[in-house]
């Protein structure tokens, strides 16, 4: 058994800023080719050139995970630079449309779902079957989050769309035990990065989260990262259709 991701090709959506991008460089740390995704070319970039010298060799490719045609590309380019798909990271997301239930509206429900959920059944459906074909297995993490576990304050659109994920996780799980291919999902709590300064900078928050959570303190990116090696890698052969809760402990309580 092993952490080492050496021979593995891992896509990373998202993976050039915050979670996507501490995700990426621990598994090219790990020695896994590694490309990541994301409309921003800068950003994804900076994540190439900060791989630079790791064991792993870290490929850009822009997409907006919102568009089948860009999400085709990213497939074809990611097993042209690479190979085909071992390790699928499904991190992108968007969180629009944030307020009371009743002023939800249409738009923001169905954009959300199509970054959020739909992203991620289509990158599956155009990469599983070529992983069930070389019967090699393979490792998906589905991003997800406690506000999938516990409706968020005025989340219903965020809080739905990560339910739906946690869900689809365990279908997916099941229907896809059978090739060892093995889905699980990471619920990260409050986590330090741009998608969550409206809660970090609120020093109200910051406050009455010292005083709930068992760690006291704001999780870091690389903190969700080393669960996600565990879940990519051999050390995790026998874990699928879960919810790994990397929390502080926030919803021990
Ligand atoms: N931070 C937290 O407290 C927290 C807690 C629970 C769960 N999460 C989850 O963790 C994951 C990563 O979030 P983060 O905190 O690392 O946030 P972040 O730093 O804002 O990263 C979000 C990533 O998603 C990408 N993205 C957004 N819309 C996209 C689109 N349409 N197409 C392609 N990529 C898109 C962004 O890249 P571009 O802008 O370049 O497209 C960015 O790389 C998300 O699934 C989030 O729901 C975060």
């Amino acid at each position: 058994m092993s952490f080492a991701l050496e021979g593995k090709v891992a896509l990373v959506t998202g993976g050039g800023r915050g979670i996507g991008k501490a995700i990426a460089k621990r598994f090219a740390a790990a020695g896994a080719q590694v490309v990541v995704a994301s409309r921003k070319m800068e950003n994804l970039e900076s994540t190439v050139a900060e791989c630079a010298g790791l064991p792993g060799r870290v490929a850009a490719v822009a997409c907006h995970v919102g568009k089948v045609d860009q999400l085709q590309r990213l497939v074809a380019e990611t097993e042209k630079q690479f190979g085909p798909v071992d390790i699928l990271v499904n991190n992108s997301a968007t969180n629009i449309g944030q307020g009371p239930a009743l002023e939800v509206t249409d738009e923001a429900l169905l954009k959300t779902m199509e970054i959020n959920v739909l992203a991620a059944h289509r990158l599956i459906r155009m990469i599983v079957p070529g992983m069930m074909e070389r019967g090699k297995g393979g490792s998906i993490i589905n991003i997800a989050s406690i506000a999938g576990l516990r409706p968020q304050t005025h989340g219903l659109v965020y809080s739905s769309t990560k339910a739906a994920l946690l869900m689809m996780t365990r279908v997916w799980a099941v229907e896809f035990g059978g090739h060892r291919i093995r889905v699980n999902a990471i619920c990260p709590g409050l986590i330090q990065t741009d998608f969550s300064e409206y809660f970090w900078k609120n020093e109200e928050y910051m406050e009455r989260l010292k005083d709930t959570q068992p760690l006291p303190y704001l999780g870091q990116p690389e903190e969700i990262a080393g669960m996600a090696l565990y879940l990519a890698s051999e050390e995790s052969t026998y874990v699928t259709g879960t919810a790994m809760v990397v929390d502080g402990g926030a919803t021990a309580r």
